[in-house]
């Protein structure tokens, strides 16, 4: 048993404490907004994730994870507070450089610090690393120093945490083996070991293919809606070769990893990470995107002042983070154009429009626009929503709805990298 500090109790952190607090762990967490604390404290938790609201409670419960608002003297610090991009697209590291911070004064000898946060390349060794020797303590000696990037999928956050994949990056080998032994108690997928500096790349390169994957997808989706095909249909096709994966076009990327991490590699080597800042704006102009087409829709509809619905603010299906998500730039843009509605079943505010309930939101709409894919929208009714709005259309930037149920209650339906007109008797591939 082990006595551990988390510093950060969000998305990342609480999971990870309660976790280890689970498994025998003594821990603290620690956070510097103090409205986190009092809520853990009191057995309630802050962020949607399936299973932690149990999970959180039985480790307060037991007596092994309490929250703080200052580091307590542990053997184990776990630092999993936010990088985010600053203004300028370059990686905001104040969070992890205060975080460690508070732990300098009560680091002892035989201590392990661990950097879960995704950093950019170079973190660990050259930021934290001359951080941690300023103690005097040796490090690789006195004290060992990893990182050990994280790879969840909200929403699956707790299953992911124990069965992916990790990796452990050490400032040297014997970090790496001693950080390699505390997740072994935890992880039940394989760990594999390298130094921090790769591990911080492989993380950040995971996340970077998959953005110029997506961006990939999304010119493909503007090549099609010229040529009046289906994006959807040619990747399908495309993807049955084994050795192709082509992810999907959509509204844009957003998120606190994919929407943001490859500008890490962009700030680090401007002249050879080319691909990577292209596929960066390619996705960042999503939203413009789709607003432009929502525009043209209605405009090809003949409707005089419009008033559109959004369904579904999160960057993605069924949680409630908004943070990046392609809504935002989607709902600052419409705003100006058209009369807007905003209704998400998961999250409450902070998009800088007001929510509206269901009902309310397509009473005399003209439009519904499908932003985020949250599983419950697939449960309503296309003929009840129908029969509130002003004019019937659909326009899903997530190829998410039954086009066929809808265009069956009178929608017109658009769907985005598709220019195809699809008509009820469309025999599908
Ligand atoms: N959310 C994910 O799905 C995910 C997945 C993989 C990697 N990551 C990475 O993990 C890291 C954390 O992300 P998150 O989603 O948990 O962030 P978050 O914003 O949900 O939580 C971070 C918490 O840290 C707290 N904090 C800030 N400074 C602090 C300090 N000095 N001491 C103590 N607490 C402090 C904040 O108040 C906040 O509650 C980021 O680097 C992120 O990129 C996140």
């Amino acid at each position: 048993m082990k006595t551990i500090c988390v510093l950060g109790l969000g998305y990342i952190g609480l999971p990870t404490a309660s976790l280890f607090a689970t498994h025998g762990h003594k821990v603290v967490g620690v956070d510097v907004n103090d409205k986190i604390v009092e809520t853990i404290n009191a057995g309630e938790i802050h962020i949607e994730e399936p299973g932690l609201f149990t999970l959180a409670r039985a480790a307060v419960g037991s007596g092994n994870l309490r929250a703080a608002s200052e580091p307590a003297v542990s053997d184990v610090y776990i630092i999993c507070v936010p990088t985010p991009l600053k203004p300028d697209k370059t990686c905001d590291l104040h969070y992890v450089e205060e975080a460690t911070r508070s732990i300098l004064p009560i680091l002892k000898k035989g201590d392990l610090i661990i950097l879960e946060s995704t950093s950019p390349p170079g973190t660990t060794r050259d930021v934290l690393a001359p951080m941690l020797a300023g103690t005097g303590l040796d490090i690789g000696r006195d004290i060992h120093l990893a990182h050990c990037p994280e790879r969840v999928l909200p929403g699956r956050i707790l299953k992911e945490l124990i069965e992916n994949p990790r990796i452990i990056g050490g400032i040297t080998p014997e970090s790496a083996e001693v950080t390699a032994e505390l997740y072994k108690g935890l992880v039940e997928g394989p760990i594999y070991l390298t130094d921090c500096t790769t591990a911080e790349l492989a993380k950040i390169m995971e996340n970077t293919y998959r953005d110029v994957n997506i961006a990939l997808a999304n010119e493909l989706g503007h090549l099609c809606e010229s040529l009046g095909i289906s994006a959807w249909e040619v990747i399908e096709l495309a993807n049955k070769h084994p050795r192709v994966s082509l992810h999907s076009p959509g509204p844009g990327v957003g998120g606190h990893c994919i929407s943001v991490d490859p500008w890490f590699l962009v700030e680090k080597f401007p002249d050879n990470a080319k691909i990577i800042h292209l596929s960066r704006q390619t996705n960042d102009s999503q939203p413009e995107h789709v607003v432009n087409r929502a525009m043209q829709i209605l405009a090809d509809a003949g409707v005089k002042k419009p008033r559109v619905t959004i369904f579904g603010v999160s960057y993605k299906g069924n949680v409630d983070d908004v943070r990046e998500s392609p809504a935002l730039e989607i709902i600052g843009m419409l705003n100006e154009k058209v009369d807007l509605v905003v209704y998400d079943p998961h999250v409450k505010g902070g998009v800088g429009h007001e929510m509206s309930n269901l009902e309310e939101s397509v009473t005399d709409s003209d439009m519904i626009l499908i932003v985020a894919d949250h599983s419950d929208f697939r449960f309503l009714a296309p003929e009840e929503l129908g029969r509130k709005m002003r004019t019937k259309i659909l326009f899903d930037t997530r190829n998410f709805l039954d086009p066929r149920r809808f265009r069956e209650a009178g929608f017109d339906v658009h769907t985005i990298a598709s220019g195809k007109i699809e008509t009820t008797s469309k025999a599908r591939v």
